[in-house]
């Protein structure tokens, strides 16, 4: 156990847990009434540049579920916006960025991002950590700068990324300095999480679906394995959540995160060979299936911890982020569902251990 008695930080490392801890991708969100309440009241660029806002609602799924770990509420897009590239967020389109970088001229003059326009994220964290029982994690996170520059490059959800796909492959050079630009953004971002308090670090590296394993290996990855290792340095777990990255483990693994997070595409099972027990795992029920009957999902929910099977590194998620239609009893389900079933799975490294 660590000093602190996390159970979700245990996992992370494959150390001794007496079950299976959980959280949800997406768990501070409009699923939630006392969320859409909040919401009500303020935009979301309100509620995440106040400290007491982002606050309340990160705690909100905690004091609901009893989640093992908090994740702080922000969003990947606050990097544009500290690059001065800033969004707007639009009712059923999503983030539209008031100014995308469109132009080679616009994407060469990208600078750092500046930290002093995050500073509201970091005092977030540090009030989230104080008010958090001592025995959940808080995760802080960033985008992967693949998925954060194919928005800024794009400027609003699309369903192909081709733009900035374009540019990848026709500018590479321009390509790889908006990449850089990124990435040491991302990296001065996670550090002072952590320093503010952050138990943990997630990578979301969501829009890597859009690619092939070789150009993902090429023109993300590098990336990637830069932010883990100073994540590594700090003596946090870091998450990597390569989306669409299930049958790549074997690579992910040469990344030296701690743990992989996996979309529901891909077996357990499968990938906890390929990773050899080296790795934690995240994962991976499909998001869909809270939406069936509630017998469903605890059988689904039972699949998923047989699939991994026996062992400490696991940390049980969606394979991808909660969607605002799932009603609280599914959540409510796969929570009591996982509290009962996991421990089975653990008995056996606990008694060795004692
Ligand atoms: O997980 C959590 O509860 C923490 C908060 C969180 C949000 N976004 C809050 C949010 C996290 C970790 C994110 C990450 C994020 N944001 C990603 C990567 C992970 C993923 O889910 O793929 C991406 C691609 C974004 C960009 C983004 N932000 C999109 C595409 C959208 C609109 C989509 C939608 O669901 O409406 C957002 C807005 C957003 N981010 C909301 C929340 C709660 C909805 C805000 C609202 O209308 O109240």
């Amino acid at each position: 156990m660590n000093p602190q008695n996390k159970i979700f930080i245990d996992a992370c490392y494959g150390n001794p847990v007496p079950y299976t801890p959980l959280w949800i991708m997406r768990q501070a969100g409009r699923y939630l009434p006392e969320y859409r309440a909040i919401r009500k009241q303020h935009t979301f660029h309100e509620m995440m540049h106040t400290p007491d806002l982002m606050t309340e609602v990160t705690l909100q799924p905690i004091h609901r579920y009893g989640f093992d770990a908090a994740i702080m509420f922000s969003d990947i897009l606050v990097i544009p916006e500290a690059m001065g590239v800033n969004f707007q967020l639009i009712e059923n389109v999503g983030p539209v960025f008031d100014n995308p970088l469109d132009t080679m001229e616009k994407v060469k003059s990208i600078q750092l991002a500046d930290p002093a326009h995050l500073q509201h994220v970091f005092e977030g964290v540090k009030q989230i950590r104080n008010e958090l029982d001592d025995s959940k994690a808080l995760i802080g996170f960033s985008g992967a700068p693949w998925t954060i520059a194919s928005y800024m490059v794009e400027g609003k959800p699309s369903k192909d990324y081709r733009h900035i796909r374009a540019l990848m492959h026709s500018e590479s050079a321009v390509f790889h300095h908006l990449m850089d630009t990124l990435t040491e953004s991302i990296i001065t971002y996670v550090t002072e999480q952590v320093k503010a308090g952050a138990d943990a670090i997630q990578i979301f590296d969501t829009n890597a679906s859009y690619l092939s394993r070789d150009v993902f290996e090429v023109f993300s990855f590098p990336y990637l394995k830069r932010i883990v290792s100073a994540v590594n340095a700090l003596n946090v777990p870091c998450i990597l959540f390569v989306k669409g990255g299930g049958y790549w483990l074997d690579l992910l693994k040469t990344s030296n995160a701690p743990v992989l997070g996996i979309d529901w595409t891909v077996s357990l099972n499968d990938a906890k060979l390929t990773v050899n027990d080296s790795v934690s795992l995240q994962g991976n029920l499909d998001p869909s299936i809270l939406l069936a009957p509630n017998h469903i999902i605890e059988k689904e929910v039972c699949k998923v911890l047989e699939s991994y099977g026996e062992g400490n590194g696991h940390i049980f998620n969606l394979g991808h982020g909660i969607t605002p239609d799932i009603p609280l009893e599914a959540v409510q389900m796969v929570v009591d569902t996982v509290r009962a079933e996991s421990p089975k799975y653990k008995l056996q490294t606990i008694e060795m251990d004692e």
